[in-house]
């Protein structure tokens, strides 16, 4: 039984789970109605005869084994592209589209994380509902009819707070994350058996006809095993172990980890994996993490890796004879909330990977990719069914060809030289290479794809701003302008104190992570004849902290805010404050930006004061560290629950259609309509300092528009040629990391939405928009000679440019169209000085008033003897409305 066959199975006996299998199985009446009426009854007892054999036998359990070369399911070896999505990370009613983009996208197989601080909210009180359903998503995949592997960890990294182990585990007497400690363990087996279970119950494993197809344990452990010292070794084997004997009856991975005890097959997670060998002649080459691109920290730059870069990884990786091969992310989405790790990680997670986080396909990229997987997919059965022959071509070049018994034959050709191009001859043909690229031939004589000539289209996405509107059932509706209601939140202690202490104490060790924010609070007296005051001069602040960031207040007024470097939390400052005579009140809002994810001993990272000094006094510096401190843990509006429908009128808000502008602690609350148009939504924050956000009570999360340094280097233009590192590509510098901040359709309703915003510096509540997220047009740039996927050879040369706008909009102009040399990026072509009059026009009788169009680089299309010498090309940009 092969999965294709099960997956129909799913898609009837599970129509009950989603808006989506609802509508299908209306599909599905609809069709037997019409059935109806034109068959014969005879013939239609024939067909459901069919169709209830078929159930029977769908439903059955498929088998999935591995040997050297591949993962065997069914019997059939296969060669599986797959792609990460967390399901936290976008919404359910995201999904579904997810799972289809990526299908589309030439993948067989989602791989997710599961997300134990998300799940198992305190000891055994587990969670499952929202982006959480991990059932559901699990199910969606199914219905699609691919693949899952799932990597239950628990231990996860991710870039997810406090690497997806819940911050309660820390504070069980006795534990240690992630060695051979027994309260870790026993809670570790604990939740693995929750989920496994789970998965059984529901028959999600592939041994019960189920999507799963493979499950993780651990991630990369291997690279801080000998950390650990003697916890290290026999905590691995543990929970190599602990996994097999929860039989799933398919096979385990641990990746990064060189010692996996069979059959525990070790993979790879790295930007290049070619050559790496798991550690037994009877596993399969598998790579559980390619980084098509790299997470974002507030402050820092944002990497990009480049398309052609990518797939010379991918093809290089089956190339060397893997056989599995998955994009982490192919989505990242969004850190919602504060479930992003840290310290600094955005609440974006886009990752600049083949989806973007709004859940549109980024192009090139994942066009690209999706024709990678084609040429991939033509080499399966010679690849999996033959054992490679390698020859050298050039010091740099060689060429890996695999042969079956059958006769098909399938070459690679790759040119490892990460400067110079080069012709090569094979097989008596001879072949030009452009430098760091691999040439995929599935008959060992066409060149169908090649990685660094990117023929996919081009997207030009915008954000779109719209005015917040206020909502009709808002009071406001009749002053045509939006009214706040407002709440400042006041410096230091609200409320009762939760404790008092002679010097600090850890913030996270207090917070338990339960909120970004602690007070610490004190006051120091200043003698009226002190000098300062006379001479009029300003004392100065000394702060340390282990991190992350501060805002320090001094009798209410905000003196300083401070916080860590990039990815290093802790800080220091010397900042001038003002003090009065008599007493001063000094409150020190210390706050946590994400916790750490990952590194040996991670859970033991502290954050928080750890000293304060004020310089300046006649008689020396005055230390407080060993004054007595108050402290509060949170804000006083987090407390109340004053961004939820439930708790909104715990306060008094104050009602104004002009908001304080430079307000620190202010929470700011509007009754606005959903934004106009269907296109995913991104909350402007560029003028607001930092903070959190919420609409209608779910989290869009932490926002801080905090800038990338303009002293670091950002490009123009990417060159792919040579080996990627996250600092390779990066743009954005002296912009905000992360302007806008995604909130999802289905948290809308069409009016009376209830935005919150807490901000602590102080911003401009009017400048906040809603930006709607469009794709405004499209480009691509083909020359003659591009690889094209007929295997056949034709006499006519069919390089095609195709072009596509997003739903509902259609070709309304050709912006820009050249046969010829034309030159430059999507965005700003330029002619060559050879260029065919009739370009455009060509293009607007193919194109115009389209969904999608292909214009073929044709005799008949364009004059193709002009400029004769000189290789041509065809470049067009259109516009979509
Ligand atoms: C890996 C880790 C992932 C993620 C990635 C970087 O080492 O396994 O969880 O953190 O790095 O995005």
């Amino acid at each position: 039984m092969t999965h294709s066959d099960c997956k129909i199975d799913v898609q009837c006996n599970n129509t009950h789970h989603s808006l989506e299998s609802g509508r299908e199985e209306k599909e599905h009446w609809r069709l037997a109605m019409k059935l109806c009426s034109v068959a014969s009854l005879a013939t239609l007892l024939f067909s459901l005869l069919l169709l209830s054999l078929f159930f029977a036998f769908s439903s059955a359990a498929y088998n999935v084994t591995y040997d050297r070369r591949s993962l065997i399911i069914d019997g059939q070896r296969k060669l599986l592209i797959s792609a990460s999505i967390h399901y936290p990370r976008s919404v359910p009613a995201m999904w579904p589209g997810l799972v289809q983009t990526a299908k589309e996208g030439g993948i067989d197989v989602i791989e997710t994380y599961v997300f134990w601080n998300g799940h198992e909210l305190s000891p055994g009180k587990f969670y499952f509902g929202g982006r959480y359903d991990l059932v559901k998503f699990v199910k969606i995949v199914q219905k699609a009819g691919m693949y899952l592997i799932l990597r239950i960890g628990p231990f996860v990294a991710g870039e997810w707070n406090f690497g997806g182990v819940p911050v309660w585990l820390h504070y069980v007497p006795g534990t240690v994350f992630r060695t051979n400690n027994e309260p870790f363990k026993n809670y570790m087996q604990k939740f693995m058996t929750f989920i496994v279970n789970l998965m059984k119950q529901e028959k999600l494993f592939a041994s019960q006809g189920g999507p799963i197809i493979m499950a993780q344990v651990e991630n990369e452990y291997g690279d801080t095993e000998s950390i650990y010292g003697d916890g290290g070794k026999p905590y691995a084997m543990w929970a190599a172990k602990m996994a097999l004997s929860q039989n799933i009856g398919v096979p385990w991975i641990m990746c990064q980890q060189y010692d996996a005890p069979d059959p525990v097959i070790n993979t790879c997670n790295s930007f290049y994996c070619d050559q790496f060998n798991p550690n037994s002649l009877n596993k399969p080459k598998m790579w559980t993490e390619n980084w098509p691109g790299w997470f974002k920290t507030f402050g820092a730059r944002d990497p990009h890796r480049p398309p052609e870069d990518i797939a010379y990884s991918v093809a290089r990786f089956f190339q060397k004879g893997g056989s599995l091969q998955n994009y982490y992310m192919y989505h990242g989405g969004t850190n919602f909330g504060r479930t992003s790790g840290g310290p600094f990680i955005t609440t974006s997670y886009d990752y600049d990977a083949p989806i973007d986080e709004y859940g549109l396909a980024r192009l090139p990229k994942w066009g690209h990719l999706k024709e990678l997987h084609n040429a991939i997919k033509l080499c399966e059965h010679a690849l999996l069914n033959s054992e490679p022959t390698l020859l050298s071509l050039g010091p740099l070049q060689e060429v890996d060809i695999y042969e079956d018994t059958s006769g098909a034959c399938s070459a690679f050709i790759a040119n490892m030289d990460d400067k110079n191009d080069k012709i090569i001859e094979f097989r008596n043909v001879s072949y030009q290479l452009p430098a760091w690229s691999v040439s995929i031939l599935p008959d060992c004589k066409k060149v169908v794809f090649n990685t660094a000539k990117v023929g996919s289209q081009t997207s030009i996405a915008e954000m779109v701003p719209e005015k917040l509107q206020p909502s009709v059932t808002s009071p406001a509706k009749d002053l045509k302008s939006l009214k706040w209601e407002v709440f400042v939140e006041k410096a230091g202690i609200w409320g009762e104190a939760d404790f008092v202490r002679n010097g600090f104490v850890d913030h996270i060790n207090t917070t338990k992570d339960t909120t970004d924010y602690l007070w610490y609070t004190t006051s120091v007296q200043v003698d009226e004849n002190e000098e300062f005051l006379r001479k009029g001069s300003q004392p100065m602040l000394l702060v340390e902290s282990k991190g992350h960031a501060l805002h320090a207040f001094v009798n209410q007024k905000l003196q300083v805010s401070a916080s860590g470097n990039g990815t290093v939390s802790p800080f220091k400052f010397r900042s001038p404050i003002s003090l009065k005579a008599g007493k001063n009140e000094i409150a020190l809002l210390s706050m946590t930006v994400g916790l750490q994810n990952a590194g040996p001993y991670y859970e033991w990272v502290g954050a928080g004061l750890t000293s304060v000094k004020i310089e300046g006094f006649s008689n020396g510096i005055k230390d407080l560290s060993t004054y007595t401190w108050t402290y509060k843990t949170g804000l006083q509006g987090e407390h109340l629950s004053i961004y939820k429908a439930d708790g909104l009128n715990n306060v008094n808000w104050v009602s104004t259609s002009e908001p304080p502008e430079k307000q620190p602690l202010a929470w700011y609350k509007a009754v606005v309509d959903a934004p106009p148009g269907d296109e995913p939504i991104g909350l402007d924050m560029i003028h607001m300092g930092k903070g959190l956000a919420w609409l209608n009570g779910e989290e869009v999360g932490r926002y801080w528009p905090r800038k990338a340094s303009t002293h670091e280097a950002c490009v123009d233009k990417c060159d792919y040629r040579g080996k990627f590192s996250p600092n390779k590509c990066s743009t954005g510098c002296g912009e905000p990391t992360q302007r806008w901040y995604h909130v999802p359709r289905s948290w809308f309703k069409p009016s009376g939405n209830i935005l919150v915003i807490f901000e602590e510096i102080g911003g401009d509540p009017t400048q906040i928009r809603f930006s709607r997220r469009k794709i405004k047009g499209v480009c691509a740039l083909v020359s003659e000679d591009h690889p094209s996927f007929e295997l056949e050879p034709r006499l006519e040369d069919k390089a095609t440019v195709t072009l596509k706008c997003p739903r509902n909009s259609r070709i309304s102009s050709v912006k820009f169209a050249s046969f010829g040399t034309p030159t430059g990026m999507c965005g700003s072509y330029t002619k060559g000085d050879c260029h065919d009059p009739d370009s455009t026009s060509v293009v607007e009788k193919v194109c115009l008033n389209k969904k999608e169009c292909a214009v073929e680089l044709t005799e008949q299309n364009f004059n193709k003897g002009s400029c004769s010498s000189t290789e041509k090309k065809l470049a067009v940009e259109v516009v979509c409305g």
